[in-house]
């Protein structure tokens, strides 16, 4: 048996890096399969290092641009590969524009995908992931859904629930797994921030591309001195905020820090030692909940309404007033903070990986992988 793994971007390295471990440990043959999309040696590179993970054997190098072109160069370079290599099964994460192009390419050539974290839907089609996400559930053959809740998403698609399985997410196996290694060779902790630290990270384009949702996220900011705002900044917001004329201003105030991106060993680090998270980011409020760290969310929907359910995460959306009251609120009131820290992780305990791969290998034995056409 052989399977195809895509990656393209720093969530999908962080989030493929265990199953990539248990087909591994499972001598399975493999071939993995980089788009290119994130480039810089902190998007991508820093992973590999961190997580152990093998160099990809084929790069498209796609690079920046826009969803069109971007998308069509990854799926003529994944397409000449998938042919060459012949894999039985392209595995392909989450939501980004490598799903896409990696989903389709493989459904038009008659390969099973497997698509991991599948079912998310934040029923806003104004956010690029959201097409993503759906495009790349009508070409999957195999569904691994964090939830009930995405299983229940992709049955009233008219997905059948034989090919779903409910696996708990792998960012749960990557941040238990991580965690212990990184606390174990922290002999000179990296970031020594005073007070409470609020990590934040924002890249989302409905946030970070509009300057006036942008502005009121950072007066917010700067209005929040009462904690340490430890801010590592994506490429992308590095370049609005400059154009936008609003990172020098960040970059001038006393309680904020903001650093490059950092590697997920020293992150993990960080989220963990924060009095909360604020995010726009789909894996921080995963990890958020994991970590019993609480989170808020600067977006007024998500695709992971486990998280606000469970008591763990708020939507604060991007208005200044509600941003800093919340955090306000979260700060003077223990019993809510209590309760945040304490919400239940609905993503599993960590095996979500291996659990992918008995699904995969059952499947693969029983001869139910093959496409008939
Ligand atoms: C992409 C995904 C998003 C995911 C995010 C993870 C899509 C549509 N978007 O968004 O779902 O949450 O990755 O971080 O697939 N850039 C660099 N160096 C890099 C990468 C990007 O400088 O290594 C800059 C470029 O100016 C680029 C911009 O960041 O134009 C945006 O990058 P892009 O990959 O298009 O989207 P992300 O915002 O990273
Ligand atoms: N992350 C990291 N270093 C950073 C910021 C984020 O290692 O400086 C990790 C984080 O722990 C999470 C992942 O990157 O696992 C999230 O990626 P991102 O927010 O870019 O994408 P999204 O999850 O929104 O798709």
């Amino acid at each position: 048996m052989k399977i195809a793994v895509i990656i393209g971007t720093r969530p999908e390295i962080i989030k493929m890096a265990p199953v990539i471990d248990e087909i591994e440990k499972r001598s399975i043959d493999y071939i993995l399969i980089h788009t290119g999309q994130h480039y810089d040696h902190e998007m991508s590179d820093q992973f590999f290092i961190d997580l152990e993970l093998k160099k990809p054997d084929f790069n498209i190098g796609v690079g920046s641009g826009s969803h069109g072109k971007q998308t069509a160069t990854m799926m003529n370079g994944i397409e000449d590969v998938l042919v060459a290599e012949k894999p039985d099964i392209v595995l392909v994460q989450g939501d980004t524009n490598a799903v896409l192009a990696g989903a389709l390419v493989a459904s038009k050539l008659h390969i099973p995908v497997g698509h991991v974290e599948a079912g998310l839907r934040s029923y806003d089609k104004s956010m690029p992931e959201e097409i993503n996400r759906e495009i790349a559930d009508v070409c999957s053959k195999l569904y691994f859904v964090p939830t009930e809740e995405s299983a229940v998403n992709l049955l009233f698609e008219g997905i059948s629930p034989k090919d779903i399985f409910i696996t708990g997410n792998t960012i749960v196996d990557t941040c238990i797994r991580n965690l212990k290694i990184a606390q174990k060779s922290e002999e000179k902790p990296k970031f020594d921030f005073e007070g409470d630290i609020l990590t934040l990270t924002m890249h989302r384009a409905e946030n970070v591309d509009n300057r006036e949702r942008l502005q009121n996220i950072i007066d917010a900011l700067l209005e929040l001195d009462d904690v340490t705002v430890v801010f590592p900044v994506h490429p992308r917001t590095v370049k609005t905020l400059k154009e936008f004329d609003m990172f020098d201003k960040l970059e001038n105030a006393d309680h904020i820090e903001l650093i490059k991106p950092v590697g997920y060993l020293d992150f993990l680090l960080l989220m963990s030692k924060s009095k909360f998270i604020m995010t726009d980011s789909g894996g921080l409020q995963e990890e958020a909940i994991t970590l019993n760290v609480p989170c808020m969310t600067l977006r007024y929907n998500t695709e992971r309404p486990e998280t606000v359910e469970a008591g763990g995460n708020i939507l604060v959306g991007a208005e200044k007033d509600k941003i800093t009251g919340t955090v306000k609120e979260i700060l003077n009131n223990s019993d809510l903070y209590d309760k945040m820290s304490r919400a239940e992780n609905p993503y599993g305990s960590g095996d979500s990986s291996k659990e992918i791969l008995d699904a995969i290998l059952d499947l693969y034995h029983q001869g139910e992988l093959k496409i008939t056409v």
